[in-house]
């Protein structure tokens, strides 16, 4: 393994704390800067990991040349202006989903990533669960058989979340569960049509000019004879939360649990059905980031984040991301999702909105690949 090291910098630090030990760990890291804009909180969390470089303004951050990659975790409609700033600073980018909110967002994404050639990485949970893991590993292992239909969902309610969220239109948050769908059959969308349905309180809904509390879609996957249907909803309703991913094989097909303590069906023909306890998969990581899959860095404390116990810890996935931007970077390739990946799930669910909008009007998902 190579004993080269990479610069990180992580900006946001309410989710983007659970990161910090796991880059301090990593043989190919080190953990050079955290940025975030509350003074106090800032040293607090400096102080407890013993991070020494720091840094509220963002702007600063990206001038300091001793950053080679930031990992952004601040709020949703900074994602896209910090990963350009960023890139056009030259730093390879991170950053938590979604990548933006607007197609044009997206485009300047890639169009920076590439003028930079640096590696944008959208660090998207799901396709690094243990869960997603093992039916990766079933597809590989030729289990599945031929892959005939995938379902994704993403039910949560946010009440009491922080005031950006209130009212944000559903699937402006949906690479949970568009992400497997794609992801597993190594696919891209290619349109997609969506309905909303219900109302969400009146004072949210002029937020985002967002009406419903329910949007379903279904896409269409390029140049392969595969679509998939993903549900999200955000107010207003009642069920436990889940974030889940159900595929459809000619041998097998995987089913996700109803609720949160049981287990996920395997379908294995005709009406055989056996409930599996799915592994875990930190034996794919670096020795020193291996607890980071069963247990988050605020495990100890009253300050778990609450991302991570709502999405059960989202499937050990958050040293798998990190392991695989690291890796990325060292091996100079491009990460998994690479920045077209990683923009076409986000527009996935930006144009699946405007469809809900537009009474489900089949709507094109731009392809900025060259
Ligand atoms: N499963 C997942 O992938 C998952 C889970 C939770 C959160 N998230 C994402 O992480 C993001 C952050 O979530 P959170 O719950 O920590 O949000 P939060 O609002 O609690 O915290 C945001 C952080 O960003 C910092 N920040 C805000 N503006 C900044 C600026 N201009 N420059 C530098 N730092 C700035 C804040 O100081 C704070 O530390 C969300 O946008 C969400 O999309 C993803």
């Amino acid at each position: 393994m190579s004993d080269k090291k990479v610069n990180v910098a992580i900006v946001g630090l309410g989710f983007g704390a659970e990161f910090i030990p796991i880059y301090q760990r990593h043989p190919n890291a080190n953990l050079y800067a955290i940025c975030q804009r509350n003074k106090t909180k800032l040293d607090q969390i400096g102080d407890a990991f013993k991070v020494e470089k720091r840094y509220t303004d963002f702007d600063e951050l990206i001038k300091d040349p001793n950053v080679d990659a930031v990992h952004i975790n601040s709020p949703i409609h900074l994602h896209a202006p910090q990963a350009i700033a960023a890139l056009k600073a030259g730093k390879h980018v991170a950053c938590t989903v979604p990548a933006a909110t607007t197609v044009e967002e997206c485009k300047q994404i890639v169009k920076a990533a590439e003028k930079a050639k640096k590696n944008y990485m959208m660090m998207e949970t799901v396709v690094y669960s243990r869960e997603f893991l093992y039916v990766r590993e079933m597809r590989d292992k030729g289990k599945l058989g031929r892959i005939q239909f995938m379902r994704g969902s993403h039910l949560q309610n946010m009440e009491g979340w922080p005031g950006y969220w209130e009212g944000l239109p559903p699937m402006h948050y949906a690479t949970h569960c568009v992400s497997p769908c794609l992801a597993i059959v190594k696919g891209e969308a290619d349109y997609v049509s969506c309905l909303g349905s219900g109302r969400i309180a009146e004072n949210l809904i002029g937020k985002y000019g967002s009406p419903f509390s329910f949007e379903t879609a279904h896409c269409k996957i390029r140049n392969q004879d595969l679509s998939f249907e993903v549900t999200r909803y955000l107010f207003n309703a009642s069920r436990q939360y889940r974030e889940s991913f159900d595929l459809y094989g000619e041998k097998t097909s995987f089913e996700w649990q109803l609720a949160e303590g049981d287990e996920p069906i395997l379908h294995t023909g005709g009406e055989k059905t056996e409930k599996v306890k799915v592994p875990d998969y930190a034996h794919l990581l670096p020795e020193g980031i291996r607890q980071y899959t069963t247990k988050g860095v605020y495990d100890a404390n009253e300050h778990k984040h609450l991302s991570f116990v709502q999405g059960s810890g989202h499937g050990g996935s958050h040293p798998h991301l990190a392991h695989e931007f690291l890796m990325s970077l060292i091996e100079t390739r491009p990460s998994f999702p690479d920045v077209y990946q990683s923009v076409n799930w986000t527009m996935v669910g930006i144009c699946a909105h405007e469809s809900a909008m537009r009474g489900g009007e089949i709507i094109k998902i731009p392809d900025f690949r060259r």
